[in-house]
Protein backbone atom coordinates (compact mmCIF):
# COMPACT_ATOMS: atom_id res chain seq x y z
CA UNK A 1 0.00 0.00 0.00
CA UNK A 2 1.33 3.36 -0.79
CA UNK A 3 1.20 6.48 1.48
CA UNK A 4 -1.78 8.89 1.11
CA UNK A 5 -1.10 12.13 -0.12
CA UNK A 6 -1.77 13.79 3.44
CA UNK A 7 1.22 11.18 5.04
CA UNK A 8 3.96 12.24 2.21
CA UNK A 9 2.83 16.04 3.16
CA UNK A 10 2.99 15.82 6.55
CA UNK A 11 6.55 13.80 6.09
CA UNK A 12 7.51 16.02 3.52
CA UNK A 13 6.52 19.12 5.44
CA UNK A 14 6.01 18.45 9.12
CA UNK A 15 4.09 20.99 11.40
CA UNK A 16 5.58 21.87 14.63
CA UNK A 17 9.27 20.60 14.86
CA UNK A 18 11.54 21.81 16.97
CA UNK A 19 11.35 22.35 20.74
CA UNK A 20 9.85 24.54 23.17
CA UNK A 21 12.26 26.14 25.83
CA UNK A 22 10.40 26.24 29.58
CA UNK A 23 7.75 24.06 27.89
CA UNK A 24 5.96 22.88 31.19
CA UNK A 25 5.38 19.32 29.57
CA UNK A 26 8.22 17.16 28.29
CA UNK A 27 7.22 13.68 27.41
CA UNK A 28 9.79 10.80 25.48
CA UNK A 29 9.03 7.75 24.07
CA UNK A 30 10.74 5.01 22.09
CA UNK A 31 9.70 2.51 20.07
CA UNK A 32 10.92 -1.33 20.97
CA UNK A 33 10.00 -2.49 17.70
CA UNK A 34 12.13 -0.08 15.70
CA UNK A 35 14.33 1.42 18.30
CA UNK A 36 12.85 4.92 17.09
CA UNK A 37 12.67 7.58 19.80
CA UNK A 38 10.27 10.64 19.83
CA UNK A 39 10.24 13.40 21.99
CA UNK A 40 7.21 16.14 22.66
CA UNK A 41 7.09 19.42 24.20
CA UNK A 42 3.78 21.75 25.43
CA UNK A 43 3.12 24.49 26.53
CA UNK A 44 0.21 24.25 28.76
CA UNK A 45 -2.11 27.55 30.38
CA UNK A 46 -4.86 27.13 31.99
CA UNK A 47 -5.20 23.56 31.09
CA UNK A 48 -4.94 24.37 27.61
CA UNK A 49 -2.30 23.37 25.07
CA UNK A 50 -1.14 27.00 23.58
CA UNK A 51 1.91 25.52 21.72
CA UNK A 52 3.34 22.44 20.98
CA UNK A 53 6.14 20.82 19.13
CA UNK A 54 8.19 17.28 18.58
CA UNK A 55 11.51 16.29 17.41
CA UNK A 56 12.09 12.56 16.41
CA UNK A 57 14.68 10.07 15.30
CA UNK A 58 11.75 8.17 13.46
CA UNK A 59 10.58 6.59 9.98
CA UNK A 60 8.48 8.52 7.77
CA UNK A 61 5.17 7.56 9.14
CA UNK A 62 6.76 8.40 12.39
CA UNK A 63 7.16 12.04 11.12
CA UNK A 64 3.61 11.97 9.40
CA UNK A 65 1.32 11.22 12.54
CA UNK A 66 3.69 13.20 14.90
CA UNK A 67 3.39 16.14 12.86
CA UNK A 68 -0.40 15.56 12.58
CA UNK A 69 -0.94 14.90 15.99
CA UNK A 70 0.60 18.34 17.27
CA UNK A 71 -1.74 19.92 14.66
CA UNK A 72 -5.13 17.88 16.36
CA UNK A 73 -4.26 18.67 19.58
CA UNK A 74 -2.99 22.55 19.49
CA UNK A 75 -5.35 25.11 21.20
CA UNK A 76 -7.01 22.19 22.88
CA UNK A 77 -7.43 21.17 26.94
CA UNK A 78 -5.09 18.84 28.37
CA UNK A 79 -8.49 16.31 28.89
CA UNK A 80 -9.04 16.99 24.94
CA UNK A 81 -5.81 16.08 23.76
CA UNK A 82 -5.69 13.17 26.03
CA UNK A 83 -8.44 11.26 24.16
CA UNK A 84 -7.00 11.77 21.04
CA UNK A 85 -5.63 8.16 20.04
CA UNK A 86 -4.15 7.12 16.99
CA UNK A 87 -6.61 5.49 15.10
CA UNK A 88 -7.68 9.33 15.09
CA UNK A 89 -4.79 10.62 13.28
CA UNK A 90 -4.35 7.98 11.41
CA UNK A 91 -7.91 8.87 9.71
CA UNK A 92 -6.89 12.49 9.14
CA UNK A 93 -4.11 11.22 7.26
CA UNK A 94 -6.01 8.94 5.07
CA UNK A 95 -4.72 5.68 6.60
CA UNK A 96 -1.38 4.60 6.86
CA UNK A 97 -0.42 0.95 5.27
CA UNK A 98 -0.65 -2.17 8.45
CA UNK A 99 2.75 -2.47 8.90
CA UNK A 100 3.17 1.53 9.70
CA UNK A 101 0.64 1.13 12.64
CA UNK A 102 2.88 0.86 15.17
CA UNK A 103 4.49 3.83 14.43
CA UNK A 104 1.63 5.59 14.75
CA UNK A 105 1.17 4.67 18.75
CA UNK A 106 4.56 6.68 19.29
CA UNK A 107 3.07 10.03 18.54
CA UNK A 108 -0.03 9.02 20.83
CA UNK A 109 2.44 7.98 23.79
CA UNK A 110 4.43 11.11 23.46
CA UNK A 111 1.36 13.23 23.72
CA UNK A 112 0.53 11.26 26.86
CA UNK A 113 4.07 10.97 28.49
CA UNK A 114 3.93 14.75 28.02
CA UNK A 115 0.40 15.07 29.42
CA UNK A 116 1.60 13.05 32.88
CA UNK A 117 4.81 15.02 33.00
CA UNK A 118 2.32 18.16 33.26
CA UNK A 119 0.12 16.57 35.58
CA UNK A 120 3.32 15.46 37.98
CA UNK A 121 4.23 19.25 38.25
CA UNK A 122 0.54 20.25 39.32
CA UNK A 123 -0.41 20.36 42.63
CA UNK A 124 -2.76 17.24 43.63
CA UNK A 125 -5.82 19.31 43.99
CA UNK A 126 -5.19 20.40 40.05
CA UNK A 127 -4.18 17.32 38.55
CA UNK A 128 -6.11 15.63 36.21
CA UNK A 129 -7.32 12.00 35.62
CA UNK A 130 -5.60 10.19 33.06
CA UNK A 131 -7.42 7.37 32.18
FE1 LIG B 1 9.97 3.12 13.87
FE2 LIG B 1 8.07 3.82 12.25
S1 LIG B 1 9.57 2.30 11.93
S2 LIG B 1 8.40 4.51 14.26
Amino acid sequence: MAYSEKVMDHFMNPRNVGEIENANAVGQVGNAKCGDIMKMYMDIEDGVIKDVKFKTFGCGAAIATSSMATEMVKGKTVEEALKLTNKAVMEALDGLPPEKIHCSVLAEEAIHSALEDYNSRQSEENRIKLG
